[in-house]
């Protein structure tokens, strides 16, 4: 399936979006939705626009409550927890936002420094040099690190992104369409990067996309959202061995057209 050099867990679920459903006024987006997430995997969420991918996990870090089910991660259930539960859980996810902005007044650096002060008050200076020294250096930007936002490139700044996401050391990473307007090499790349995530800091990974070559190089199983639940899951080839109109189409469009 996947030549990785990556150890996925399926005895240890980090995820479990048990019968789950949402709605916002008459529309209903997710319909008795379950979902696992294996520890090491990464996870992609395929699915057309507005089908409820960003709902789910926002629902997952605890931005949404569930109309009814329970969302499961790390052996705590989200939407039976207090603030300040949930406020330590989260440092556990990190969450590369759809449009993850910087802070265009602050360096990269600062940008890095910025979750780690705010979350971990007990760092000297040192400590938080080295953390985000070494995180940049992960993603492949150090010679960034006294540059301002708008000085970089999109896929650079995308990366910074994810450094910044990085730098508290998730356990699990959501990545929201991490290579949307991004150029063919430039997402190359960042699929590449979100396999060294997986492999270098161990993380357990959902990521959404509308981008089958991302999802075929980045996902190690695959599911699949129609019209309110995961009808379709397994690897890249099983979820497109189909005629079901609702699924060849995104097929036919990166592939063929
Ligand atoms: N807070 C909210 N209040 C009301 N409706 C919402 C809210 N959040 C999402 N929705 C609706 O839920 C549906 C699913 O939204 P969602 O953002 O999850 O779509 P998506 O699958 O991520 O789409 P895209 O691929 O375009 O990002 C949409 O119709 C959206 O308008
Ligand atoms: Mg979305």
């Amino acid at each position: 399936m996947s030549n990785k050099n990556v150890y996925i867990d399926y005895d240890d679920c980090v995820i479990h979006v048990n019968d789950v459903s949402k709605s916002f006024g008459n529309l209903h987006v997710l319909r008795n939705v379950d979902l696992k997430l294996y520890n090491g995997e990464n996870l992609v969420v395929l699915g057309r626009s507005g089908t409820g991918k960003s709902v789910l996990i926002k629902l997952i870090s605890g931005l949404l409550m569930p109309d009814s089910g329970d969302i499961n991660v790390l052996g705590q259930v989200v939407n039976h927890l207090d603030e300040k539960a949930l406020r330590l859980l989260r440092l556990k996810i990190g969450f590369s936002f759809q449009n993850s902005a910087l802070y265009d007044s602050m360096t990269v650096r600062e940008n890095l420094e910025f979750p780690l002060v705010r979350n971990k008050r007990n760092l000297t200076r040192m400590e938080i040099d080295r953390e985000v020294e070494e995180v940049l250096e992960g993603v492949g930007l150090l010679q960034t690190i006294n540059q301002m936002p708008s000085e970089l490139s999109g896929g650079q700044r995308k990366r910074i992104g994810i450094a910044r996401t990085l730098i508290l050391r998730p356990d699990i990473m959501l990545y929201d369409e991490p290579t949307a307007g991004l150029d063919p090499i430039t997402c190359l790349d960042i699929n590449g990067l979100i396999n060294d995530v997986q492999e270098r800091y161990k993380t357990s990974s959902i990521i959404i996309t509308h981008d089958l070559a991302c999802a075929k190089m980045v996902g190690d199983r695959m599911v699949m959202l129609l019209d309110g639940k995961f009808e379709r899951q397994g690897t890249f080839d099983e979820i497109f061995a189909t005629d079901d109109v609702r699924v060849k189409p995104f097929y036919d469009y990166n592939f063929i057209v």
